[in-house]
C-alpha cells in the first residue's frame, strides 16, 4: 500500500482524513484485494504505511465497522467481515415492461399478517418491531396518568386535526426530518397505514394509476386494489430507492395521478434515497403537477447517527404529502401516526372526519407525553444500535446457511432483510414448507403486482439472537433442497 500523500479525498477537501482512509480500505475490499476473512493491516502498521496517526486509523477502522466491512476479533486484529455480496446497485431496467396493473394479493398477504399475531411461531415474515425494544413500561405508565390527570380529555373525541399536545410534539420532531411545519399542518391517524390510505383517497379516483417502488411494501398494493387504483411497478435500487431514470420514463408514457415512495429506508429492500435524489424526485413531480406521498416510518431507525431528511423537508408548494408513525419505535398497538397533507390538506381533514371521526384520544395523549419526557432520543439511540447489530448478524447467518448465489441487502436503516436466492428457490413454496416448521416468512411474489420476484424472501431480522440460529439453518436447508444443493 503506498502513502497517503495529503488529506483530501474523491470526496473533495473537506473529508476528514479518517474518512479518507476507512473510503480506501473500503475500496480494496469492494475490489477484493482483500476478502471476506482476511485479516487487514494492524492499526500501527497502516499508520506507518500511510503517514497517518494512530488515531486516525483506530477512528477510520471504527467506521468500517459501523460499516460492518471490518470486525474486531479480541487479540488479533480487524479482520474483512464475511458478508455474502450484495443485491446490485443497478436493476436492470427495461423501461418497455413498465405498465400499470391491476392488483390482487389479498390472501396470501392476509395470512402473513394473521400469522405475525401467532405466539408458537418465529417471527421472521411480519416486519413487526421487537417488543424487547419497546418502551412498554415507560409508555403503559404515562397512558395511566394521562387517564388520570385529563379525565375528560382522555375520552372524547380528538376531532381532526387531533390532540393538540402531540401534534406540537411532532412538529418539534419533524425538524429532525428537515422540515418546519406548525402543529396546525398535522393530521393525526390511526397509524401509517391509515395517513397512506387518506393520502390516496384524497388524490385518486377508481381506475386512476400509482406510481410505487418495485418491490413494493405490500399493504401499499391491498391499499391500492381496495380503492380500485392500478399500480405501476418503478424499479428500486438497494443504493437509491425508486430509480429516478425509470420513474421519469413512466411519467412521460402514463397517465400517474400520484406517486407512493418509502424514501428513508424502505421497506423490503431498506433503501435509503440520497438527498439528492430526493430533491430531484420533489422537483419532477412537482414540475408535472403529480403529488408525492411519501412514507417516512423507519427514519427515525438510521444505523448513522445523523437521521436522514425527508423528501418533505425539499417541498415548496405542499405537494409532498408526508406519512408516518410511532408503530416501528414506541407503540404499534397505539396506533398512533401522523399526516402532513400539504395541499390536501382540508381533503385531508374531512376524509378523516368521515371514515372514523377522530383517532383514538388516550394512546395520543400518551405519546405527546412520552415524546415530551419521555427520553424518545435516548430510546431511539439504544434501538438503533441493537437493530444494526441484529441486521448484521442475522445477514452473515445467511450467508452461512442459504444456498450458494443467496444475495442479500445490507440496509443502514430498519430492520428487513431482502434475500435473493438462486432461481430454482420458489419463495411460495418455501413459506409453505417454512410454515410447517413453524417458521414465518414474507414471500418475494407478495411484493409485486406482477409477481415478479419468485425466488425472493423479506425477513424480519428484529428479533435475532443466537438462538435463532438453528431455526435459520432450516429454513436455508428447506430452501437447498429446492437448488439441490
Ligand atoms: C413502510 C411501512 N408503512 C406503514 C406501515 C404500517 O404502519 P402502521 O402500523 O403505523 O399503520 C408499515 C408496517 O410494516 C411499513 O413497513
Amino acid at each position: 500500500m503506498d502513502s497517503m500523500q495529503t488529506q483530501t479525498s474523491h470526496k473533495g477537501a473537506h473529508t476528514p482524513l479518517y474518512v479518507s482512509v476507512a473510503d480506501r480500505l473500503a475500496r480494496m475490499i469492494d475490489q477484493q484485494t482483500f476478502l471476506p476473512g482476511d485479516r487487514v493491516p494492524s492499526i500501527r502498521n497502516l499508520s506507518r504505511q500511510l503517514k497517518v496517526s494512530i488515531n486516525t486509523v483506530k477512528e477510520a477502522y471504527a467506521l468500517l465497522e459501523d460499516r460492518r466491512l471490518l470486525e474486531a476479533r479480541p487479540q488479533s486484529g480487524y479482520y474483512v467481515c464475511n458478508r455474502l455480496p450484495d443485491i446490485p446497485a443497478d436493476p436492470e431496467i427495461a423501461p418497455s415492461d413498465i405498465s400499470p396493473t391491476g392488483v390482487s394479493i389479498g390472501e396470501m398477504v392476509e395470512m402473513i399478517m394473521r400469522n405475525s399475531g401467532e405466539p408458537g411461531l418465529v417471527q421472521f415474515g411480519c416486519a413487526i418491531p421487537n417488543p424487547d425494544l419497546l418502551p412498554i413500561a415507560k409508555i403503559g405508565r404515562m397512558l395511566a396518568n394521562e387517564a388520570r390527570l385529563r379525565p375528560v380529555d382522555h375520552v372524547s373525541y380528538t376531532m381532526p386535526p387531533g390532540c393538540k399536545r402531540l401534534r406540537t410534539e411532532i412538529a418539534k420532531r419533524l425538524l429532525d426530518c428537515g422540515c418546519t411545519v406548525k402543529a396546525r399542518d398535522i393530521v393525526t391517524t390511526t397509524g401509517c397505514s391509515e395517513a397512506v390510505f387518506l393520502a390516496l383517497q384524497a388524490i385518486c379516483r377508481p381506475g386512476d394509476t400509482v406510481a410505487v417502488e418495485s418491490p413494493v411494501y405490500f399493504n401499499f398494493l391491498q391499499l391500492i386494489q381496495t380503492l380500485g387504483l392500478r399500480a405501476l411497478e418503478i424499479p428500486a435500487t438497494q443504493r437509491e430507492g425508486m430509480s429516478l431514470e425509470a420513474l421519469r420514463y413512466a411519467l412521460d408514457h402514463n397517465r400517474v395521478k400520484a406517486v407512493l415512495c418509502i424514501t428513508n429506508f424502505s421497506n423490503p429492500l431498506g433503501a435509503c434515497m440520497p438527498e439528492e435524489r430526493k430533491r430531484e424526485l420533489v422537483n419532477l413531480l412537482e414540475s408535472r403537477d403529480i403529488p408525492l406521498i411519501e412514507d417516512d416510518i423507519h427514519g427515525d431507525l438510521g444505523f448513522d447517527n445523523e437521521r436522514p431528511l425527508a423528501a418533505k423537508a425539499y417541498d415548496q408548494t405542499g405537494n409532498v404529502i408526508l406519512c408516518s408513525s410511532f408503530s416501528k419505535t414506541v407503540a404499534p398497538g397505539y396506533r398512533v401516526g401522523w399526516i402532513v397533507p400539504g395541499r390536501f390538506q382540508p381533503e385531508i381533514e374531512r376524509l378523516k372526519m368521515v371514515v372514523n371521526l377522530a383517532a383514538a384520544a388516550p394512546t395520543q395523549l400518551a405519546l405527546a407525553e412520552f415524546l415530551a419526557n419521555g427520553g424518545y432520543d435516548h430510546h431511539l439511540r439504544h434501538i438503533r444500535r441493537v437493530y444494526a447489530q441484529k441486521v448484521a448478524e442475522m445477514s452473515e447467518a445467511i450467508g452461512r446457511h442459504f444456498p450458494a448465489g443467496t444475495r442479500v441487502t445490507r440496509p443502514q436503516g430498519g430492520f428487513c432483510l431482502w434475500v435473493e436466492m438462486p432461481d430454482e428457490v420458489d419463495a411460495l413454496r418455501l413459506y409453505a414448507r417454512a410454515l410447517k416448521h413453524k417458521i414465518t416468512l414474507a414471500p418475494g411474489p407478495v411484493f409485486s403486482a406482477t409477481g415478479k420476484f419468485r425466488n425472493c424472501i423479506r425477513l424480519n431480522a428484529a428479533f435475532w439472537t443466537d438462538r435463532l440460529e438453528g431455526t435459520l439453518k432450516t429454513l436455508g436447508g428447506l430452501a437447498k433442497e429446492m437448488v439441490g444443493s
